[in-house]
């Protein structure tokens, strides 16, 4: 052998390049994922790479700092002004002149993997639909006459392998001053959304971009909305926030909502406008706190339930009211982000994942994503609790799913002293079973109620949020404050003073109040917002069971905007789900959420969900005779049939 062999890690592959071949160069040829934004100009830094010296045996091959080329001049200025980590070269510029371990490190990916902070079930690849490329043009000339589009397309497929690229009127618009302005040397932003037969600039700045493309993934639920602002480079995630669904002023429940639309002329538009310009004010909210321009989000992915997409993209939601429940389109849906009134990037696109079926949205496809049980060999069942929830039974051999018309209970709306999950809220909650007594923790504070220093690091005290409900609710039946049916005993019949007649009824008292915290009690109206909404729930995943002529299911995921926070435990009391060994009832968080930015960071991720919804079997709730028989017996707590024996175990 007389070329030099050049082994790349991680990735472990290796060939033989000639004398003076870039590690650029190299790694293209092997298919070695190695970033570069300029082409291999020496103006990105992306291409970063770390030699490794010494004997690798192994390998049959002895590394030494010989093998890769002095620093060139292209090096040394970018060191000097930008610095680089010790041992690192521009694989740009480091010529291969002997045999030589090179390792990318995470940074110098493009497809670089982006860990979640959950439970992971996968990691994210990151491969987003939209990218920077630097490119340098031809000047125009007379003799040989083509527009500067023209020249600009040639120069990506030469140097990028970009071949057809178009544009919008818009960067038409902006090409020529920018081309000179630049010196012929631009920076483009490419959306490849729809697969690699179409490359549409999006955006052109004159020279090298230093900066990043940004995109946000949004959860647009019945009762909240929940977005997280990404970079689209390194697929972190900036900011995340969330908001209540203004469109609750026109029915709290999906259902009603579609009344609204039904009953009053224009209703639809006003919906539409009401939960657009809430997207606007969450968009803006979580630029500002990532401190970035909303003009740089080039992207923005959905997911929502059947009705809230409908509403989104302006379609009157009625067909969803009655049967067959027909939804305008259940493919996925490619858009530019000003058809939606979104004031981003101009040319930025929207990506609407596709729904299951009339019933069963976007949101739904989006956990079938995020957690994938057509990879479970276990039969496992995950439950997205939100006003309607998601739910998917399956493994390997086939996956169903249904919607269930929970309400907003668990979500914190319709409960007396209720509320979205935010600090100040009630979040956990433990009642003594001798003295009945209560300790609680509020989202913001670390401290149990009956810890010192509880009061001054929780701050004033507003509410109880989903998971502070179930936990309460849950305890009181643990502590013999609440009967199977779900009425509240007189504190004659507890014996706490706690239980306290709230007319004809009776209500715990969680918290006194003081001079800045109301006083925070469960009601009996309460319990009764939460029997129905978990006997949805369950009616939901139990119907799914029959169908799959299973009584029992192997593991359980809970997720929902609050799923990272209901305990397991406290889910089983309650009867929110059918009964499993607890030690296989998981919380996955906001899968829908994480669903959408999957779909957001990997564009390959939508033609995946897009490909497995295909096979996902639908399950109607709403004309399914079982449905009821089901939602009647577990309305009690736990429920009629199933009492918590696993539990007891
Ligand atoms: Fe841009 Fe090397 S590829 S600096």
């Amino acid at each position: 052998r007389t070329d030099p062999l050049v082994i790349f890690t991680p990735s472990g592959k290796r060939g033989t390049f000639p004398t003076g071949t870039r590690v650029l160069d190299a790694a293209r040829q092997l298919g070695v994922d190695l970033d570069s934004v300029c082409g291999g100009r020496g103006i990105c830094s992306k291409c970063q790479v770390a030699p490794s010296f010494g004997d690798f045996s192994k390998h049959g091959i002895t590394s030494s700092p010989g093998a890769l080329s002095e620093w060139n001049s292209v090096e040394e200025r970018y060191k000097s002004i930008r610095g680089m980590i010790d041992g690192r070269r521009l694989g740009c510029q480091a010529l291969i002149e002997g045999d030589v371990v090179i390792d990318v490190p995470p940074e110098s990916q493009v497809h670089k993997q982006v860990v979640r902070k959950s439970a992971d079930t996968r990691d994210i690849v990151l491969d987003p639909a939209t990218r920077l490329y630097y490119v340098e043009v031809d000047a125009p000339d007379m003799h040989e006459p083509s527009g500067d589009l023209e020249r600009l397309s040639k120069a990506l497929a030469e140097q990028w392998d970009l071949p057809g690229t178009t544009c919008d009127l818009r960067i038409m618009q902006q090409l020529q001053p920018a081309l000179r302005k630049g010196d012929w040397k631009v920076t483009v932003a490419v959306y490849q959304g729809n697969g690699p037969d179409e490359a549409r600039i999006v955006h052109v700045w004159p020279g090298y971009y230093e900066g990043t493309l940004y995109g946000v993934a949004i959860d647009l639920g019945s009762t909240t909305i929940a977005a997280h602002l990404c970079d689209l480079r390194t697929g972190k995630v900036l900011a995340s926030s969330g908001i209540m669904n203004p469109q609750i002023r026109f029915g709290e429940d999906l259902m009603s909502r579609v009344s609204y639309s039904m009953m009053n002329p224009g209703g639809a538009v006003e919906m539409t406008k009401a939960v657009r310009t809430a997207l606007q004010a969450l968009i803006n909210t979580v630029a500002e706190e990532a401190a970035i321009d909303p003009a740089l989000i080039f992207e923005a992915v959905f997911v929502a339930n059947p009705v809230m997409h409908h509403l989104l993209l302006g379609i009157d939601p009625v067909e969803l009211g009655q049967a067959p429940f027909a939804l305008a389109t259940s493919d996925s849906m490619s858009l530019l982000a000003t058809e939606l009134d979104l004031n981003v990037h101009p040319s930025a696109r929207v990506y609407i994942l596709p729904c299951i079926a009339g019933h069963v949205g976007a949101d739904a496809a989006a956990v079938a994503l995020s957690e994938a049980p057509h990879r479970s060999e276990d039969l496992v069942l995950i439950v997205d609790v939100g006003t309607n929830a998601e739910i998917l039974l399956g493994n390997t051999q086939k996956v169903l799913a249904c919607s269930s018309p929970t309400g907003p209970a668990f979500e914190g709306a319709q409960i007396s002293s209720g509320q979205r999950a935010a600090p100040g809220a009630i979040e956990r909650v433990e009642i003594d079973k001798v003295n009945k007594e209560p300790r609680f923790r509020v989202i913001g504070s670390d401290k149990w109620s009956d810890e010192d220093g509880f009061m001054a690091e929780a701050g004033t005290i507003t509410g109880i949020c989903g998971s502070g409900i179930i936990e309460a609710i849950a305890e009181m039946r643990m502590a013999g404050l609440v009967d199977p049916g779900g009425l509240i005993g007189s504190a004659a019949q507890t014996g706490t003073k706690r239980c306290v007649a709230n007319g004809r009824t009776h209500e715990y008292v969680l918290f006194e109040g003081d001079g800045t915290s109301p006083r925070i009690t469960v009601t009996n109206g309460d319990i009764r917002a939460i029997q129905l909404a978990k006997a949805a729930l369950y009616a939901g995943a139990r119907l799914l069971m029959d169908q799959m002529g299973v009584d029992e299911v192997d593991r359980v995921v809970l997720a929902g905007a609050f799923g990272a926070h209901i305990s397991p435990k406290h889910a089983m009391v309650l009867g929110m789900i059918p009964d499993c060994d607890v030690e296989k009832v998981t919380s996955a968080g906001n899968a829908a959420g994480t669903g959408a930015r999957i779909a957001l960071l990997n564009v390959s991720a939508r033609r995946e969900v897009e490909a497995n919804v295909r096979k996902i079997v639908k399950v109607e709730t709403a004309v399914e005779p079982r449905f009821q028989e089901h939602f009647v017996a577990a309305s009690n707590i736990p429920h009629a049939t199933e009492p918590y024996t696993k539990l007891r175990k």
